[in-house]
């Protein structure tokens, strides 16, 4: 018996392979359930007792030469077929790409642009860095005039002229300084303010600015668009329009929307009131049209204006706006999955 183990551990060294099938039977040979060193373990019972230490020992030798063998040709199979540029394992699973996401802002800026086109509307850009005649005068806001201070407004260098755009309205006039009616243009963009950092406000953030000029345009049309508008970006129609004040348009309005008051965190969101403010807006006031060379006799129209990154919080939950403009991505990746 012994004897038949030794021929075996010889046979067992001498053995090579040049495929991973031939090593595969040769460890379920030796080495699988039903395998020969399983048979002699069985036997071991019936070996007389003083050969039962030399028998054990040449068992365990076998086991070992076989183990080794079986690795040493594995090994040898993987590194010739990549050395052969061979295309290695095959069955080996798939590393995952690494899938990237889209920023917050992005999401919910993107999905205006998406909902205003079906209506109709093109995207239009202006620069950040602004005129006082597009940021403010066209607007209808005079030198001197006090409605410049509900801005605060940061100037480049030492030029009074030039500054960062306090909000994407100048696009407006930049649109209608180049275009004639009918226009129907949002334009989404950054915008900069000189105010104090905290979780609430920061000293830049986004909009996106609305602007619908042509014959006939009515303050009726201005609320059918933004009830459209709510409908499809937050589910909900319910819409109030209260009386407020902005310089370029006439009359001006404040959005809110209604959230309803069904779970606590729609009591914290509204503050207990069940309703959101959303935008500002109103028929643009004739003085801005005259000033952007559109005939105020002929046309009339509405604008409105939103700022993403509220919204962007509110749909999303984020509590800090500063998250918004840090670059943490643990923040950033938790947003792979929308949209
Ligand atoms: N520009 C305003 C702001 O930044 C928002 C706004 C209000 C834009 C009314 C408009 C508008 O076009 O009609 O606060």
């Amino acid at each position: 018996m012994i004897e038949t183990l030794k021929k075996h551990i010889a046979e067992v060294e001498k053995f090579t392979a040049d495929n991973k099938e031939a090593v595969e039977a040769f460890r379920i040979k030796y080495l699988g359930k039903k395998g020969l060193l399983n048979e002699f373990f069985a036997e071991f019972k019936n070996v007389p007792n003083e050969l039962k230490k030399e028998f054990g020992q040449t068992i365990n030798q076998l086991k070992s030469a076989a183990t080794e063998k079986v690795n040493a040709l594995k090994a040898e199979l993987e590194n010739t077929s990549e050395e052969a540029g061979v295309y290695g394992d095959l069955t080996r699973p798939g590393e995952a790409l690494e899938l990237g996401a889209r920023h917050p802002i992005s999401i919910v800026k993107n999905q205006i642009i998406e909902i205003f086109s079906r209506i109709g509307f093109n995207v239009s850009e202006g620069p950040e860095i602004e005129d006082d005649w597009h940021n403010f005068t066209a607007l209808n806001l005079p030198e001197y005039h006090p409605a410049r201070d509900m801005q605060d407004t940061f100037f480049i260098q030492t030029d009074p002229d030039i500054l960062l755009r306090t909000h994407t309205s100048s696009v407006q006039v930049r649109y209608m300084e180049n275009n004639q009616p009918p226009i129907r243009t949002i334009s989404p963009g950054r915008v900069y303010r000189n105010e104090a950092i905290s979780a609430r406000s920061h000293c830049f953030f986004h909009q996106v600015e609305g602007l619908y000029i042509d014959e006939d345009v009515s303050f009726a049309d201005l609320k059918q668009t933004l009830q459209f508008f709510t409908q499809e970006l937050f589910g909900k129609s319910k819409i109030r329009l209260r009386p407020s004040y902005f310089p370029f348009t006439e009359p001006s309005a404040e959005v809110d929307v209604y959230w309803g008051l069904e779970t606590e965190t729609d009591y914290k969101m509204t503050k207990g009131t069940g309703w959101l403010e959303i935008m500002g807006c109103g028929m643009v006031d004739p003085n801005v049209l005259d000033n952007c060379g559109i005939d105020s006799k002929k046309y009339s129209g509405f604008a409105f204006g939103m700022g993403i990154d509220r919204i962007a919080l509110l749909l999303h939950q984020i509590s800090d706006i500063r998250l918004l403009s840090e670059n943490d991505v643990r923040f950033l990746e938790q947003f792979k999955s929308a949209l």
